[in-house]
């Protein structure tokens, strides 16, 4: 009751600010990794005038996260580990890398702060023990879409009846791909040598995790989209001609077919990561923040 007469007087002071502060439960985000996804989204939710508000950032080089800070309004707190964020936020942004994901969202999990995770190959790694955990301790955990488009009719064909296929082929640069752990010798060299697009992997979803951590996000999404992981298939290609990230998710199932091609602008900061990768996680704080939501 006090409280309401007290909103309620806000709200005949300045109806927009009172409004605003009351639109989303969760309000200081915690960022650990602050690379391309993690800087960009701080400084754009910081522009968009977003509810969020970046109180607190984590990344394994205090000089990265410092200079992140440097640049933000807010001033966030820098931490020296990752114990220790979650004292200064309510919601947690996974920016890290797939082998930092597990520790990143067992912590967040366990201190009950909602997670929203870029290194969705790391959850689907570890799908099993983060699900239980988030069940265990009542607390989201949000995959966004990230740098492909389809996802929403995808969640929609699995509802009734079956997915007969579903394939996702990622194709990028060939320095898109420099520095991963899957690479053969000969496909290292190739990288740099070869002038026609070729192939660098064929297979499960898991393996393709393994083998590209850092490139094939998107099809650890898509894979726990259609809820069966085992059955996508993965294709992964370097196209020296390629100026884009491209991706294709082809589903067949009783729904019908869909195909959905995304051509993405590499990030500057990151050739790895796509511009839509950070644009996804802005929509996904913009979803978190409104009362209206449009689209799956
Ligand atoms: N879901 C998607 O569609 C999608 C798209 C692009 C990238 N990603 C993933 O998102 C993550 C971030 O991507 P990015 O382009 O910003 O990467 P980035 O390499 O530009 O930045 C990652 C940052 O995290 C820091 N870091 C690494 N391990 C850490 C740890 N254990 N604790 C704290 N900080 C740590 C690094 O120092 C770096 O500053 C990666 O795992 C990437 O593969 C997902």
């Amino acid at each position: 009751m006090h409280f309401h007469t007290f909103s309620l007087f806000q709200y005949l002071l300045d109806p927009k600010s009172s409004m605003k502060k009351n639109k989303v439960k969760y309000r200081r985000l915690g960022i650990v990794g602050c690379g391309a996804i993690g800087s960009l989204v701080a400084r754009l939710l910081e522009k968009k005038k977003s509810s969020f508000r970046v109180t607190v950032l984590f990344d394994t080089f205090i000089s990265t996260s410092k200079s992140l800070a440097n640049n933000l309004k807010s001033k966030p707190k820098v931490c020296r580990n990752l114990k220790d964020i979650f004292r200064h936020c309510d919601i947690v942004l996974e920016a890290a890398s797939v082998r930092a994901a597990l520790q990143v969202a067992e912590a967040s999990l366990q201190k009950r702060k909602p997670l929203v995770m870029m290194s969705t190959g790391g959850f689907l790694l570890n799908q099993k023990r983060l699900t239980d955990l988030a069940e265990k301790y009542r607390t989201k955990i949000y995959l966004p879409s990230g740098a492909l488009c389809g996802l929403d009719g995808l969640k929609a064909a699995r509802q009734i009846g079956k997915i007969r296929s579903l394939r996702i082929t990622s194709t990028k640069p060939p320095r898109g791909f420099e520095g991963a752990p899957g690479l053969t010798p000969a496909q290292r060299l190739s990288l740099y040598k070869s002038r026609s697009p070729f192939c660098l992997y064929t297979g499960d979803v898991w393996g393709a995790i393994k083998r590209f951590p850092a490139n094939v996000n998107v099809a650890a999404t898509t894979a726990l989209a259609a809820g069966k992981p085992g059955k996508l298939k993965v294709r992964v290609m370097a196209d020296p001609k390629a100026k884009l990230n491209q991706h294709e998710i082809r589903v067949v199932g009783d729904f019908g077919e869909l195909t959905a091609i995304t051509r993405n602008r590499p990030s500057k900061q990151n050739p790895k990561t796509s511009a839509l990768a950070i644009q996804s996680a802005l929509a996904l704080f913009e979803r978190l923040e409104n009362y209206v939501e449009v689209g799956n």
